[in-house]
C-alpha cells in the first residue's frame, strides 16, 4: 500500500461568516428551470469512477460543496480526478482492491452521503482513513455504518462519543460476506454495506424493510457488477451483490436533482400567478414522494414530457399556483421523500386544513434535527404546528403571516425551505445563514431570482 497526496481541503469544523438572507412576497414564479445535477448520483458517479479501472466521464455533476468533498476524497484514495468544464469531470480510477491510503484526515464538510459511502469503500480495503467534517456532520450518527463494517472485519481505531466523527477506520482487505437487515430505511447505510461488499470474496446481501433510493444498485450494475434486487415483504427489497467484480469505467450523465427542484416546485404552487416548467425532474418512484403528496393536496402539476436521462426516468413538469388542502402523509412514504419534508411543511402551511406527516424519526439525524428546526421555523412564521411522537402536524389556513427569523443550524434544506416560504408570506422571512445552500444548490439564489423570487441581503 502506498500513500497518496492528501487532497482534502484543510480541516474546518465550521464555515465562514454567517450570511443572513431574506425573501419577500414576490411576483409570479414563472419560466423554465432545470435543477442542478442530482447530489446522490453525483457522489456515486465519483465513487464508482474511483473504484473502476479506466477513465469515467461524468456530465452534469453537481458542483456543490458536498460533492467537491467526495471528489477530493476520491483523489486521496488514489483516483485522478479532473474538472474539464462546467459539470464535466473525468475520473481515472484507482481500481477496486488497489486504493491508496489517504495521507491526511478526510474532511467531508457537511456531507453525510460522502462520509458514509466512502466509509463503506474504506471498510472493505486494507487501509486506514480518518473521516471528519463540520459541526453538523460531527453530530450525526455513524454507528449505523460502523456496525456492519465491523461484522465484515473492519476496525474502529477511534471515534468521538456516541460513534460520531472524527472516526478513524481501519478497513479489511478481505471483507467477510454478510447478510444484513438494515434497522433504518437508509440508502446511505445500504450503499456503505454494498460498497464494502464489492471487495469481498463472497456474496453480500442487504435486506431493507422499506425500499430506499436505489441509485447505488443501478450504478453498480451499470459499471459491470453482478447485483440482483428482488421485492421483500410489502415495501422492502433484498439486494444481493457478488464480490470482486471487474468494474469498468463508464460515461455517466447526471440527471437533475428532484430534491433541489422541490424548492422551485413549491414556490410556484404558493406564489400567486405562477406558471413554471421544471425540466428533467427524476421520476424514480423512490424519489417522488413529494410529488405524490402535492398531487394529493390538489397541486396543479402536469407531466409534459417523459424520457430517459442518465438511466433514470425523467419528466418535464408544468406547475401552476394551486389551492392546496391538508393531507395525511403515510410513514411508508418517508424514504421516497426524506429530504423533502421541510419544503412540504412550507406547502402545508399555505394549504387549508391539517397536514399530518407521519414517521419522521430519521429527520432528527439529518444535517440538523430537521423536525425541531422545521417546527421552530413554522413557529417563527406564525404557523400552527405541533410534534406528536415522530409526526409533524401543520395546520394551514391558506396564508402565512411570516415576519420571523429562522435558525438554519448549518442545514441547506432548512435555509431554502424558509426562503421559499418568504416568497408568499405576508411579511418577509429571514434566515440566519444562507451559506450552506452551496452544499447542494449553489445557484439557488440567482436561479430563483431569475424566475421572479425577491431576495435581499441581511434584513435582520
Ligand atoms: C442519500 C440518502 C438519504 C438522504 C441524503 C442522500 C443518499 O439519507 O437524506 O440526503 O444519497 O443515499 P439516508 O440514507 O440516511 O436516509
Amino acid at each position: 500500500m502506498q500513500n497518496a497526496p492528501a487532497a482534502s481541503p484543510p480541516t474546518a469544523h465550521g464555515h465562514g461568516p454567517a450570511q443572513p438572507l431574506s425573501a419577500r412576497r414576490s411576483g409570479p414564479i414563472s419560466g423554465r428551470m432545470r435543477a442542478p445535477g442530482d447530489k446522490s448520483i453525483s457522489h456515486r458517479a465519483l465513487i464508482m469512477g474511483l473504484l473502476a479501472t479506466g477513465r469515467t466521464h461524468i456530465e452534469g455533476l453537481l458542483e456543490g460543496d458536498d460533492v467537491l468533498r467526495t471528489a477530493a476524497a476520491a483523489r486521496a484514495f488514489g483516483a485522478h480526478v479532473e474538472r474539464l468544464g462546467p459539470g464535466r469531470w473525468q475520473v481515472d480510477g484507482a481500481g477496486l482492491g488497489t486504493l491508496l491510503q489517504p495521507l491526511e484526515p478526510l474532511d467531508f464538510g457537511n456531507a453525510g452521503t460522502g462520509t458514509r459511502l466512502l466509509m463503506g469503500v474504506a471498510g472493505g480495503h486494507g487501509l486506514t482513513a480518518t473521516f471528519d467534517g463540520d459541526a453538523s456532520l460531527r453530530k450525526r450518527p455513524m454507528r449505523r455504518i460502523i456496525d456492519p463494517l465491523i461484522l465484515m472485519g473492519a476496525e474502529v481505531l477511534s471515534e468521538a462519543e456516541g460513534g460520531r466523527c472524527p472516526v478513524v477506520l481501519r478497513g479489511t482487505p478481505d471483507p467477510a460476506p454478510i447478510e444484513y437487515r438494515t434497522p433504518v430505511p437508509s440508502a446511505q447505510l445500504k450503499s456503505a454495506i454494498l460498497l464494502a461488499g464489492l471487495n469481498s470474496p463472497g456474496r453480500t446481501t442487504v435486506i431493507e424493510t422499506e425500499a430506499s433510493r436505489d441509485h447505488t444498485e443501478k450504478m453498480l450494475a451499470f459499471f459491470g457488477a453482478r447485483i440482483t434486487v428482488t421485492p421483500d415483504g410489502e415495501h422492502g427489497r433484498k439486494i444481493v451483490l457478488e464480490g470482486r467484480p471487474n468494474l469498468r469505467a463508464r460515461d455517466v450523465v447526471v440527471p437533475a436533482d428532484p430534491s433541489s427542484a422541490a424548492f422551485a416546485l413549491v414556490a410556484a404552487l404558493i406564489v400567486p400567478g405562477s406558471d413554471l416548467v421544471i425540466e428533467g425532474m427524476i421520476m424514480n418512484p423512490l424519489r417522488i414522494g413529494l410529488l405524490t403528496t402535492l398531487l394529493e393536496m390538489g397541486a396543479d402539476i402536469t407531466e409534459i414530457e417523459r424520457r430517459i436521462e442518465g438511466g433514470e426516468d425523467v419528466a418535464d413538469l408544468q406547475v401552476r399556483t394551486s389551492r392546496l388542502r391538508g393531507v395525511d402523509v403515510p410513514a411508508a412514504r418517508a424514504p421516497a421523500m426524506i429530504d423533502e419534508y421541510p419544503v412540504l411543511a412550507v406547502a402545508a402551511a399555505f394549504a387549508e386544513g391539517e397536514t399530518r406527516m407521519r414517521g419522521l424519526s430519521e429527520l432528527r439525524v439529518k444535517e440538523s434535527d430537521r423536525l425541531a428546526a422545521v417546527a421552530a421555523g413554522l413557529d417563527a412564521a406564525g404557523v400552527t404546528n405541533r410534534i406528536e411522537g415522530d409526526d409533524l402536524i401543520v395546520t394551514g389556513s391558506g396564508k402565512v403571516a411570516g415576519g420571523g427569523k429562522v435558525a438554519t443550524h448549518l442545514d441547506h434544506r432548512i435555509a431554502m425551505s424558509f426562503l421559499v416560504m418568504g416568497l408568499a408570506s405576508q411579511a418577509p422571512m429571514t434566515i440566519d445563514d444562507s451559506s450552506m445552500i452551496a452544499t447542494s444548490f449553489p445557484t439557488f439564489q440567482p436561479e430563483m431570482a431569475r424566475l421572479g423570487a425577491a431576495f435581499s441581503g441581511d434584513a435582520s
